[in-house]
């Protein structure tokens, strides 16, 4: 193996730049070649690929975002499109690459795979959805910046004596509500993998004023529903004062946190000595602070369980 390729895939999120040092300064320091493949699988296929040496990457650990560019790409999906990207690598003399994605970016890993090009994932989302790691890039960084967000809401709430619905990214996965619902205070968070009852929701917050408490604040996982939607409902139950609000994607951005910054590069350098040992096809992840691998195939039967524990603390200090 003499050069290796990298890319990022998928929503972006704060770290992916430190995995990418990561691996071009390891990959350099074992004498291999690295080569920036811009914009996801997209440019895979058209051949957009840039060299990347140490300097290149000096100064990205702390920067947000992908300096390499994402993009979302359903077409890689097609058979036909995988070999043209494995033929684009072939041309360009690259013998593996590292993807750094969320799930779906790993279909695409496996398929290079298979096509002869060894190929590892690593987990990039802020969503924390993906099975077998405790950890992905960029969601220590999210549920940062949703909380300081949330900080500046309350002040907002108690100023009025309101409720706000706060809807956070996550697809259909909660660990980022129950992370920063926890970490904000919130009265109630709720996420699709349980069920909610917002008839108690609402009873809660009433209670809570009743009590002298001079706001309400409903962490809403963005996979249940819309917080205009919920904060409708929710006034069927109770007569305060509410707004919804969704945090959207500033979630995505800004300066990753040491938590990100640290754990993409173990897992950045991890990686690459996957490759050097000639393995392929594994996603690498977290366990008890340390990187580790599972077959990708796994990952697609395996499903992502979050710490639900957190909802438990969360209830046992808000209930009535
Ligand atoms: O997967 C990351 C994520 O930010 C999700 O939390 C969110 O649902 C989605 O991407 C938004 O995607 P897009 O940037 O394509 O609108």
């Amino acid at each position: 193996m003499k050069r290796i390729g990298i890319l990022t895939s998928g929503g972006d999120a704060p770290g992916m730049n430190a995995a990418i040092r990561a691996v071009t300064k390891t990959a350099i320091h074992h004498g291999l070649e690295v080569v920036g493949i811009r914009y996801g699988f997209a440019g895979l296929v058209a051949g957009d690929f840039v060299p990347l040496t140490a300097e290149d990457v000096d100064h990205k650990i702390s920067q947000g975002g992908t300096f390499l560019y994402s993009a979302r790409y359903p077409e890689f999906a097609q058979e036909e499109v995988q070999k043209k990207g494995a033929e684009q690598l072939r041309k360009h003399g690259i013998d593996a690459v590292i993807v750094i994605g969320g799930d779906g970016s790993y279909h695409g890993a496996l398929a290079l795979t298979r096509l002869g090009i060894n190929s590892v994932g690593l987990p990039g989302t802020i969503d924390n959805d993906i099975p077998y790691t405790e950890y992905t890039i960029g969601f220590d960084s999210a549920c940062r910046t949703a909380m300081d967000a949330i900080d500046k809401i309350r002040d907002t709430a108690s100023s009025h004596h309101r409720v706000f619905i706060v809807n956070v990214m996550g697809r259909e996965c909660g660990d980022i509500a129950m992370r920063v619902g926890l970490a904000s205070g919130a009265d109630a968070i709720v996420i699709p993998e349980r069920p909610y009852d917002i008839k108690a929701i609402a009873e809660t917050l009433k209670q809570g004023f009743a009590d002298g408490k001079d706001h309400g604040l409903v962490v809403l996982a963005e996979g249940v529903m819309e917080a205009e939607d919920f904060k409708n409902e929710l006034l069927k139950y109770g007569d305060f004062d509410a707004r919804g609000n969704v945090l959207g994607h500033m979630q995505r951005g800004g300066s990753p946190t040491v938590e990100d910054r640290v754990n993409a590069t173990k897992m950045g350098n991890y990686a690459v000595n996957l490759l050097l040992d000639g393995k392929g096809g594994l996603a690498v992840g977290m366990e008890n602070g340390q990187p580790n691998t599972h077959d990708i195939l796994d990952l697609f039967d395996g499903k992502h369980q979050g710490d639900y524990s957190l909802l438990d603390v969360n209830e046992e200090m808000t209930k009535n």
